[in-house]
């Protein structure tokens, strides 16, 4: 199958830091991928360049292998590729559709068309199962809720693939189930998604296939179906470690 976003040849350079030394990543429809590595292994900036933040020094991104140049985040956007970054990037002080529509509002003549976006909010948040007033400030909701409208968004933003940077990261262990389930939800819908977790337990029961990076290089990857977490720990620090402690 011809990858819905391939990364070939990525290099990512900041000042003397070599963030990424050349890297290599693919993304089927469909497809759910876990990018796993340490702290400072470059799983963000890949993300980044992924989705148009970041412009790579060297190597080339394609899509349905036709070479695609992201200069801004919006013409990702306008690509199919949303992203959810780990601080979120939402205004608390607006409410939930505002915060949905940030930057892409519908006119009517001179004039934010509010009463369309409330419905389309409302239809969003409804496919999405999500018990969320379209109108409360997003300040005053829970952390869960808070990555719940920042993946609305993404998919309002009409994505074949979001990417999230450590979706379940500082929430509750019950929001953590919600949010897994709302990224679930989204491969049902035949979304690619590439998410960015710490938490293995996670990974493994989200990933079709998990992809490690370390030192700004791919160490590994593997189909869930064919490795076990002690791999993966073992990928990512490059040593050998008993996963769970002895006995
Ligand atoms: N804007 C930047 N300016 C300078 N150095 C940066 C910048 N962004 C990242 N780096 C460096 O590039 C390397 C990769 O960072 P990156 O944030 O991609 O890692 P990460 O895998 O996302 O780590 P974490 O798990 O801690 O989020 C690190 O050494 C980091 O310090
Ligand atoms: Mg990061």
């Amino acid at each position: 199958m011809t990858p819905l976003l391939s990364a070939i040849g990525i290099k990512k350079t900041f000042g003397h830091v070599t963030a990424l030394k050349g890297v290599d990543f693919a993304i089927s429809p469909g497809e759910t991928v876990a990018l796993v590595g340490d702290n400072g292994a470059g799983k963000s900036t890949l993300m980044k360049v992924l989705c148009g933040v970041y412009q790579p020094d060297e190597g080339e991104l394609r899509i349905n292998d036709r070479l695609v140049v992201f200069k801004t985040p919006r013409e990702a956007i306008t690509a199919g590729i949303s992203v959810v970054h780990q601080n979120l990037a939402l205004v608390d002080v607006r409410d939930v559709t505002h915060n949905v529509f940030l930057g892409a509002e519908p006119t009517k003549g001179l004039f934010v068309d509010r009463y369309a976006m409330e419905q389309e909010t409302y239809r969003l948040l409804q496919r999405l199962k999500l018990n969320i007033p379209p109108d409360i400030k997003v300040g005053e909701l829970s952390g869960g809720q808070r990555q719940s409208v920042a993946i609305a968004r993404a998919i309002h933003q009409g994505g074949q693939l979001v990417i999230m940077d450590e979706p379940t990261a500082a929430l509750g262990v019950q929001e953590q189930a919600k949010v897994l389930k709302l990224i679930g939800d989204l491969r049902e819908h035949g979304t690619a998604v590439c998410v960015v977790s710490h938490n293995l337990e996670h990974v493994f029961h989200l990933a079709d296939r998990i992809v490690v990076l370390r030192g700004g290089a791919i160490a590994g990857e593997r189909k869930r179906s064919e490795t076990n977490p002690q791999e993966i720990v073992h990928l990512i620090t490059g040593a050998n470690v008993v996963v769970g402690g002895v006995g």
